[in-house]
């Protein structure tokens, strides 16, 4: 609040003067403005396409917007309701806005808020409450131009047992032209031709010829077969490392490393509910409504979103629902329908599991269970050893041995992880309850006394809790 004539004056005329002064003064930008209302404007309004930190998302980062404007409130007010009047104005440091973002990412859109809104907004963008400190991990990301390409999965072993039939047929033939040539040196010599065995026959006697060779083969493939196929039958079920193909070409790491958008922009559910969910094109559509290029993929990619939305990327207008009023979508097969994201993980029928429950409740990172996603450039289940890595990245991860996915993997957790008794009243309440129900069962109640009580104590075991 500013502070007051000094003279007493009636309430209702006091703050209509404030407002007419609020009014008429609306460039006074960097003057006290309110940071929470602010905040609201700035999430409503402006979120999308900038941030609060230096970072560039679909548009520069606002920190330190005072010192680059400072004196230039006027035009400031202007450019963010009207930017192409703005630039008309001629002002030196507009120009070199334009010239350097503008070929990127077009023009900013004109902004329906007001001079008191905009102080505001600034008061927010210059003391935001809410911003974390960018974690170290966040600095040092693999940019997209460096990143390894990355196949979705597809099937080798085909290939090996292809490759395998195709020498056999080419030893064979091998073997039938060396006795050729064998018998026609032999008939030039005047010796005796091979006889005119069947094959089977002669394959028998070579191989009694060389009987030590042959067995030490056999015994070798014997025992290689048996490991594999005990190796094989271990892996039944396991989907460790699967990674299909996807409609687009989407690239975790440039998203959550490189731009810093946090895992909750795109999964929020993951917090509220079962489902983590994978986000609808409108989520896309807030930051590449502006972002038309990729590194490394160029448009090809960023446009078949605007196929599954309908948007005309030139003149930046969505089209009708039924793709019939003469636009052309960029890949021309624009017919209104989501993105087909194919399914990465996917537990059976019979499983329960709940994310609210692992993230908010248990207070576990998204990285225990899926790996360090902000380096993936095509989505997978992880790996459960590549999992273990990432202790040191991120410091209280539960290090497991069991696949993922696996039911021997939840097990294996819930006897691990430990409940934070402290968390939350209704578990210290009940492990107060137990150990005075639990008096003279002693074999139960020493699990009670050593004040470590896991998931599988709580019932984390049952097969309810994980089966309908
Ligand atoms: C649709 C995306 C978009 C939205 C929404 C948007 N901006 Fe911008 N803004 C841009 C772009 C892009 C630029 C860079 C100049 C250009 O290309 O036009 C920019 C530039 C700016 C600049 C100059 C930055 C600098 O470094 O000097 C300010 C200030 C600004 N915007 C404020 C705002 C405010 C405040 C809001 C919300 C009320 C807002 N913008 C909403 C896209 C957007
Ligand atoms: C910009 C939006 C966006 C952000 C941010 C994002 N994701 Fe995703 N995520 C997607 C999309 C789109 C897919 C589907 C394509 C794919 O599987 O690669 C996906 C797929 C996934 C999958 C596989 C889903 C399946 O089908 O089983 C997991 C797991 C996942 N994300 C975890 C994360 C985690 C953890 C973070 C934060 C570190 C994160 N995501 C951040 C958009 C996002
Ligand atoms: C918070 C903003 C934001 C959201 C939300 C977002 N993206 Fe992006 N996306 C970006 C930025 C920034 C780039 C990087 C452009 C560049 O290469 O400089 C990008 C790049 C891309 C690329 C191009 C990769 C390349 O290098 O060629 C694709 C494809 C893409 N995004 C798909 C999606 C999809 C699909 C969604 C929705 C599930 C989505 N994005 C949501 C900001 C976003
Ligand atoms: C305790 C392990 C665990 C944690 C922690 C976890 N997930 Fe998952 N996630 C899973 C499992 C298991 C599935 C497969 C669920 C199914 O098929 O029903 C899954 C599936 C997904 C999917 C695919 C879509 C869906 O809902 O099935 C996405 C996306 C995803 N997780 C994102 C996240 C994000 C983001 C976080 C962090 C906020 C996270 N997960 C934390 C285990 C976990
Ligand atoms: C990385 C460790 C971890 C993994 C892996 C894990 N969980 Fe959990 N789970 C927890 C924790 C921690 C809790 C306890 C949350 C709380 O109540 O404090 C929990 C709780 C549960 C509960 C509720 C138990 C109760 O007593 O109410 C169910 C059900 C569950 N998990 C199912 C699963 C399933 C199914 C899987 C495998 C697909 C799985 N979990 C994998 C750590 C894990
Ligand atoms: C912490 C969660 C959890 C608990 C507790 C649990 N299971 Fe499971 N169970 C799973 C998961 C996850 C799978 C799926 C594994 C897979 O697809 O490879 C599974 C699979 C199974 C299967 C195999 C079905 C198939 O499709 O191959 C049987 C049988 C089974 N569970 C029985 C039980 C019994 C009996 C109990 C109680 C002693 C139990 N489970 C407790 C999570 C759990």
């Amino acid at each position: 609040m500013r502070a007051l004539p000094v003279f007493q004056a009636p309430k209702t005329f006091l703050s209509a003067c404030v407002m007419l002064v609020s009014l008429t003064a609306t460039a006074g930008v960097w003057d006290e403005g309110d940071i929470e209302a602010g905040q609201a404007l700035f999430n409503a309004n402006c979120a999308s396409c900038h941030k609060v930190t230096n970072e560039v998302l679909a548009a520069p980062g606002l920190a330190g917007i005072a010192d680059r404007w400072g004196a230039s409130e006027e035009l400031l007010v202007k450019w963010i309701q009207n930017p192409q009047g703005a630039a008309e104005s001629g002002d030196g440091y507009i120009k070199s806005l334009v010239d350097r973002y503008v070929p990127t990412y077009g023009w900013m859109t004109a902004q329906a808020v007001s001079g008191e809104d905009i102080k505001n907004i600034m008061a927010y963008v210059q003391n935001p409450p809410d911003v974390v400190p960018v974690a170290e991990s966040g600095s040092d990301c693999v940019t997209v131009d460096e990143l390894p390409i990355e196949e979705a999965s597809n099937d080798s072993g085909v290939w090996f047992v292809l490759l395998l039939v195709m020498f056999l047929i080419i030893a064979m033939a091998a073997a039938g032209v060396n006795r050729s040539l064998t018998n026609a040196s032999r008939e030039r010599e005047g010796e005796e031709l091979l006889g005119d065995l069947p094959y089977s026959e002669r394959v028998k006697a070579w191989m009694w010829e060389n009987r030590v060779a042959v067995s030490l083969v056999g015994v070798f493939f014997v025992a290689y077969g048996a490991v594999l196929g005990y190796q094989g039958l271990m892996r039944v079920g396991v989907v460790e490392g699967y990674k299909p193909n996807q409609p687009i070409k989407f690239i975790h790491s440039v998203h959550v490393c490189e731009n810093e958008v946090d895992c909750k922009y795109c999964h929020h559910s993951a917090y509220e509910s079962k489902h983590a969910g994978i986000p609808s094109t409108n989520v896309c559509m807030n930051c590449h409504k502006a972002v038309k290029k990729g590194r490394r993929y160029g448009e090809t990619e960023i446009a078949k979103i605007y196929d599954a939305i309908g948007f005309d990327p030139e003149s930046g207008t969505y089209v009708d629902g039924d793709g019939n009023n003469g636009y052309t979508s960029p890949q021309d097969t624009y017919n209104g329908e989501p993105i087909r994201w194919n399914k990465v993980h996917n537990l059976p029928d019979h499983v329960y599991f709940s994310h609210q429950q692992h993230v908010v409740v248990g207070g576990l990172q998204c990285q225990n269970c899926h790996g360090d996603v902000e380096t993936y450039t095509v989505g997978r289940v992880a790996n459960v050893d590549d999992i273990n890595l990432l202790v040191d990245k991120y410091p209280g991860l539960i290090e497991l041995s069991k696949p993922t996915l696996t039911m021997g993997w939840c097990i294996e957790c819930h006897n691990k992880a430990e409940i934070d008794l402290a968390s939350s009243g209704y578990y210290e309440d009940i492990h107060a309850r137990l150990k005075d129900h639990l008096r003279g069962n002693e074999e139960l109640r020493k699990y009670m006394e050593d004040d470590k009580i896991t998931v599988k104590e709580l019932g984390g075991w049952e097969c309810a809790k994980c089966h309908y």
